[in-house]
């Protein structure tokens, strides 16, 4: 089946990267959002990667103009019935999530595909309720963050899978410039299996006082060649996600590697979200210079 128009589901952190990358491969894009305002900073983030894309020489000025004309928003649900393909990338609740899918599959023609962008929920059990037919051509597309730039897009298939309908969401990973790996449906599918663990542990080994935020940073910078620490990296992902995914990882695996640290949930639950919520492990009162936290 060839997809020619995408709908994206959320327009956040990741859903601004993702309907991006998909107008930027010649897709016609509708982004939906459940208030303009949050429509509103969505489409001004994509907006200020793409200028910064043209900026380097990435992107020409008539390329971002023909990106932007593809590029829709929406706050009407129903505005997606005539996507091929939709990607769901809201917050990290099941709940939420299965309760969209059952709107689009009443609303949508048969061969339209499905996906989400979920980090650690099961596939399978998402796509529970939809009817048959549809679970066929239900997947898991999971991106990084930041979209734009992260090569990576893992492919999830389940035992019910379509095959001809995966072929087709993989080969439009490689359309919009993504390295593809396929995976089967298991909580956090390959990266987040190896990644949750490590970002917990270094709370943890912080918790337990092995070195300062900025000392766990530069040790793994340096020690070990990663782009960013795991503080940074914890904010740059969004401490609330991060922790929604612990929780979600340590139900299905009942393993302690999984489990959030308490300071983890206090921080959530004090609004420290991270560079989204302007603190986390650094304050980024100054964003150019941030600040490791001092946590009580
Ligand atoms: N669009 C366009 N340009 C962008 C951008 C975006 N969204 N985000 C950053 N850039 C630009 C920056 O502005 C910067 O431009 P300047 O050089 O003009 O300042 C340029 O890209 C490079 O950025 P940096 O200077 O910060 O350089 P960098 O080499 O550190 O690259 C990075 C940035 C690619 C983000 C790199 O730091 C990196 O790879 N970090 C790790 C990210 C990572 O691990 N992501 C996965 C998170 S886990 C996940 O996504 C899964 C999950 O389910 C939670
Ligand atoms: P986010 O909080 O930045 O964005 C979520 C957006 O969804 C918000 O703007 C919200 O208004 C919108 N939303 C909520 N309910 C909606 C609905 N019913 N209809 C339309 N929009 C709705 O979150 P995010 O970081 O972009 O994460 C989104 C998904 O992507 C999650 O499943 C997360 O696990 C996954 N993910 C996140 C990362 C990351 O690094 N943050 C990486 C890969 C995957």
């Amino acid at each position: 089946m060839e997809i020619k128009k995408v709908g994206v589901i959320g327009c956040g952190l990741m859903g601004a990267g993702i309907a991006q990358v998909s107008a930027v491969a010649g897709y016609q894009v509708v982004a939906c959002e459940v208030e303009q305002r949050f429509l509103d900073k969505g489409m001004a983030n994509i907006t200020g990667s793409l200028a910064k894309l043209v900026e380097k020489g990435k992107l020409s000025d008539e390329d971002r103009t023909a990106t932007l004309s593809r590029l829709k928003g929406s706050t009407d649900l129903n505005d997606l019935a005539d996507c091929n393909l939709i990607i769901e990338a809201i917050i990290e609740n099941k709940k939420i999530k299965q309760e969209t899918y059952i709107k689009l599959d009443q609303m949508c023609p048969p061969d339209t595909i499905l996906a989400s962008n979920t980090s650690s929920l099961s596939i399978t059990e998402l796509m529970a309720a939809l009817s048959p037919s549809r679970q066929q051509r239900f997947f898991g597309l999971h991106f990084f963050n930041p979209v734009p730039l992260m090569k990576l897009l893992e492919a999830v298939r389940t035992i019910l899978s379509d095959e001809g309908a995966y072929a087709s969401v993989c080969e439009f990973g490689k359309k919009i410039g993504k390295a593809v790996v396929q995976t089967r449906d298991s909580s956090g599918f390959i990266v987040n299996r190896l990644l949750v663990p490590y970002l917990l542990d270094a709370i943890r080994g912080f918790e337990e006082g092995i070195g300062s935020i900025e000392d766990i940073d530069k040790g793994m910078m340096l020690g070990c060649g990663y782009p960013m620490g795991p503080f940074t990296l914890l904010d740059f992902v969004g401490l609330d996600t991060t922790y929604y995914i612990s929780e979600i990882m340590f139900e299905e695996f009942r393993e302690k590697r999984f489990a959030s640290p308490a300071l983890l949930k206090r921080m959530v639950l004090a609004g420290m979200l991270g560079r989204k919520s302007g603190r986390g492990f650094y304050d980024y009162s100054d964003p150019k210079n941030p600040k490791p936290m001092k946590l009580n």
